[in-house]
């Protein structure tokens, strides 16, 4: 018998939420409220919970979040009872904002919910034509895998590239590296970060 194994993969979840635009609405006049507040609110992410308050956007928004870790832990072959915290913050990227790549330590999983994106993604003119304004890029754990991939074969992009649109939620193992792409509208682009947090249980060390 031969087996053709799929190992060490790497799960992320793309999710549409349905019937965003109303409590969308006051995520954003809520981030809106508390920049106004003089509040950092990217840099000083541990302070500014915006989903710490109890009101529409928030409580429909963990709500939608707690759900998809849910289905993702499901997903991957957890069967047990696992309990987290959801630690988010803010971020509005205005002209020229990027969020070089990085990961999130200490989070079992990280994600972002998209509040707003420019209306016009203008692609400046003389540029170079990769300039991808705006985008959300993944890149493969594996370092290096790509080196001697040959066509056809599933390690030739060394990166995954998203452009979000507002009501889309993604979801990742904090590990992994990712590249937040600059801003080169004059509008906002205004997204909801997280991080899930584990609460511990031995229950959670893996039996080998
Ligand atoms: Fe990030």
């Amino acid at each position: 018998m031969t087996e053709f194994l799929d190992l060490f993969p790497t799960k992320l979840v793309h999710r549409h939420l349905d019937n965003f635009e109303e409590p969308t609405r006051d995520l954003i006049k809520l981030v809106r409220e508390m920049e106004k507040a003089n509040k950092s609110l990217t840099t000083d992410y541990r302070e500014n919970n915006p989903l710490e308050y109890d009101r529409a956007g928030p409580n429909w928004l963990r709500g939608e979040i707690n759900h998809t870790v849910i289905e993702y832990l499901q997903s991957i072959g957890i069967d047990y009872a696992v309990n987290w915290q959801i630690h988010a913050w803010a971020n509005i990227n205005r002209w020229g904002d990027y969020h070089d790549p990085h990961n999130h330590p200490h989070a079992y999983l990280s994600g972002t919910y998209y509040l707003k994106m420019p209306n016009a993604i203008q692609k400046p003119t003389r540029q170079r034509s990769d300039v991808r304004p705006g985008c959300i890029t993944f890149y493969d754990p594996r370092t290096g895998f790509n080196m001697s991939s040959i066509r056809n074969d599933p390690y030739v992009d060394p990166e995954f590239t998203v452009l979000p649109e507002p009501g889309l939620l993604m979801m990742w193992p904090g590990s992994l590296m990712h590249f937040v792409h600059p801003n080169l509208a004059d509008e906002t682009r205004i997204s909801l970060s997280f991080n899930i947090v584990l609460k511990w249980s031995d229950d959670y060390i893996p039996r080998q």
